[in-house]
């Protein structure tokens, strides 16, 4: 695992949106893994500043999305679909069709799943997979205790990541308690990875990741096994580091 560990969280930031430019450069044709959260935001944000300034084209990318939650329709202003399309797809020049999130209204979320798993490989695999990290250590909706091969599938959100979530409904909103996530063994599967995390919230689980016991209590530990991680970092997210 590689670990870069920068002064601010606009550093961090900044550099994550370098890598997948660089990415992007390197091969047009690049199939991106992408996240969501505040986090990202502001990577996203750079990504599409680089566009407009006609320094980077997404017209060549396929994107695949680690999440979404079930029973959200994509046009739900909370769907993952919907902060996607809003944040970075409809900015750039990205062909919509080549844009894959699973369907969080699909009939049969389980058949969902399998062919979202399976659409993966047809695209011939992840090139580079963006990930930010929750503060119980889950990477994609893999709360802790998933399994460190398991595929994507529905999984159900602990208490603690419905409550980190909320802020982004109204307080007269269900919040979903499902979702259709990637699985560990998916994301390990992806040629790169690159997790980004900053704030001091996210020490705890960054340290059990980085400096833990490779286990299924903690998902991001995962990436010790991936030969080609790259973790950016924050001074505060990286302060419980030895
Ligand atoms: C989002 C995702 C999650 C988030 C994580 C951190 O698609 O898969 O694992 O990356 O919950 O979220 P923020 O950035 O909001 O702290």
């Amino acid at each position: 695992m590689k670990i870069l560990i920068l002064d601010t969280a606009e550093a961090a930031q900044e550099r994550a949106a370098e890598m997948i430019s660089e990415a992007i450069r390197e091969r047009s044709r690049t199939v991106l893994g992408l996240a969501t959260g505040g986090t990202m935001l502001p990577v996203y944000e750079r990504l599409v500043a680089c566009h407009r300034a006609g320094k980077l084209s997404f017209s060549g990318v396929t994107t695949f999305n680690l999440d979404e939650y079930v029973g959200l329709a994509p046009s739900h202003p909370q769907s993952y679909r919907s902060y996607m399309n809003r944040v970075l797809f409809s900015q750039v020049d990205i062909d919509l069709q080549r844009t894959h999130l699973p369907r969080g209204d699909a009939r049969d979320p389980e058949a969902e799943a399998a062919r979202y798993e399976a659409t993966i490989a047809q695209c011939g695999g992840l090139d580079l997979q963006l990930l930010g990290i929750g503060h119980n250590g889950h990477i994609g909706f893999n709360e802790p205790t998933s399994s460190l091969k398991s595929r994507t599938r529905i999984k159900t959100l602990t208490r603690e990541t419905r409550e980190a979530n909320s802020r982004y409904f109204r307080a007269d909103e269900h919040i979903p308690s499902l979702a259709i996530t990637m699985g560990v063994g998916t994301i390990l599967d992806a040629r790169g990875c690159l997790l980004l995390a900053v704030g001091a919230g996210k020490a705890a689980p960054v340290a059990a990741m980085v400096e833990g016991p490779l286990a299924a209590v903690c998902p991001a530990s995962a990436l010790q096994l991936h030969p080609k991680a790259t973790v950016i970092l924050d001074r505060a997210a990286a302060q419980d580091l030895k």
